[in-house]
């Protein structure tokens, strides 16, 4: 990636000289557009200018600041180039981007994501970094919220046993985890299931996601914590939004999330839409302050671990009207399913998540981030989902 990178620098300072030095031996300086130029010029220039796109191509995209992610420790802007030819925006080959702020450098490449978790360290290899398993991600989010009978067979999936990655995703009951098992397994608390939900949070965005008369969106909505892009993809296959960041902490959700954007045809040739794929830490998030329109936030809530640093983050980064549109668990959920269980001891790992007493808790946690009391709206659906609706 290095090489690449320092290759197309190279060839692209050697451009710039070589026109610059062929504008000098002419008596022409870019600067003094008064100067009369023969049509011999004229065309020697041109062919320059062709012969420089030509190669702009074929190197990949010029660096360009970035107008949304940002550093996230210095909060410097970043710039994110990619350092190979990039058509449609969509690529089937892995095309790797340079990412970097005036401080630090981060990874990222076309076939997975961009991680703003932490900038790269010296010397690290791409391939260095431990995933756990995406199974393993799933179950610690989920499986609290899933009904008894199907907890049994999902857990026996893992087992300490190690599932490679390509074979865990063939696996029909992992697909079932996954999608089918979110809409079955949630249901039970009240959710809506992903199509509903994701039209209840684009009718509430639509005020701040409107499409200008004959012209693109060009809003920015934000998928936090995607997992596998459950909600990523619907948002990405409208037209209503300029671009979609789908965002998460976990890399193996976040692979897993591109797996899926790659799979579903009509992505790979969207047009006015930008998807990126972000890692990052809801409790620091990696973009500029007033630069997102709406955000959301799919049964995400409970696995945050700093409610309070991913509220205050939520707020900056909205634009002033920008909307969050957020559902989660409340805590009689929990109580159902013990009862169900016979036997609360249960209920794995319950200090790992985060527990909504009331409506009225969660109002509070939401307005200690910034948010006006008079602008939150919480619903509740079934038995224990809680619906957030919030304008800055
Ligand atoms: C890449 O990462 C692996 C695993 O951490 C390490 O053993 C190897 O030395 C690294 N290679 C380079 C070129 O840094
Ligand atoms: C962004 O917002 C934070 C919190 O409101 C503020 O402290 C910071 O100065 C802002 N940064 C910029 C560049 O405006």
């Amino acid at each position: 990636m290095r090489f690449l990178v320092t290759e197309s620098l190279i060839a692209g300072f050697l451009l710039v000289s070589s026109t610059e030095a062929f504008n000098a031996q002419l008596g022409v300086t870019s600067l003094s557009p008064q100067t009369t130029t023969t049509s011999l010029q004229a065309t020697k220039t041109d062919e320059l200018a062709i012969q420089k796109a030509k190669l702009f191509k074929l190197l990949g995209t010029k660096p360009s600041t970035d107008n949304v992610l940002e550093d996230p420790v210095t909060k410097e802007p970043i710039e994110i180039s990619a350092s190979g030819a990039l058509l449609g925006g969509d690529s089937r080959s892995r095309v790797p981007y340079t990412v970097k702020s005036a401080s630090n450098s981060f990874k990222g490449s076309s076939d997975s994501f961009i991680d703003l978790l932490e900038p790269a360290t010296e010397g690290e290899n791409t391939s260095s970094s431990s995933s756990s398993s995406p199974l393993n991600d799933f179950l610690q989010r989920a499986s609290p919220y899933v009904p008894v009978p199907l907890r049994g067979p999902l857990a026996s999936l893992t087992d300490g046993e190690y599932i490679p990655m390509r074979d865990l995703f063939t696996s029909p009951a992992v697909s079932f985890a996954y999608e089918r098992g979110w809409r079955q397994g949630f249901a039970q608390a009240g959710f809506p299931g992903p199509d509903i939900e994701a039209e209840m949070a684009m009718d509430y965005f639509a005020p701040v996601a409107a499409v200008a008369p004959g012209g693109f969106s060009k809003s920015v909505i934000v998928d936090m914590s995607c997992a596998t892009g459950l909600f990523t993809r619907r948002f990405a296959s409208t037209d209503r939004y300029g671009r979609v960041l789908g965002c998460d902490y976990s890399e193996s959700m976040l692979t897993e999330a591109r797996r899926r954007i790659k799979e579903q045809r009509s992505l790979a040739k969207l047009k006015t839409t930008k998807l990126d794929l972000v890692r990052l830490d809801v409790g620091q998030i990696p973009m500029r302050n007033e630069s997102i329109d709406c955000l959301h936030a799919g049964a995400a809530m409970h696995c945050w671990p700093d409610l309070d640093s991913a509220f205050t983050e939520i707020y900056r980064v909205l634009k002033p009207g920008g909307r969050y549109f957020g559902t989660t668990f409340l805590s009689s959920y929990f109580a159902t399913l013990s009862s169900m269980d016979g036997q609360g001891s249960n209920v794995p790992s319950q200090q790992a998540f985060q527990y909504f007493e009331s409506v009225d808790s969660l109002e509070a946690l939401v307005a200690k981030g910034g948010f006006d009391r008079s602008k939150i709206q919480i619903e509740v659906l079934g038995n224990a989902c809680a619906v957030i609706r919030a304008e800055k």
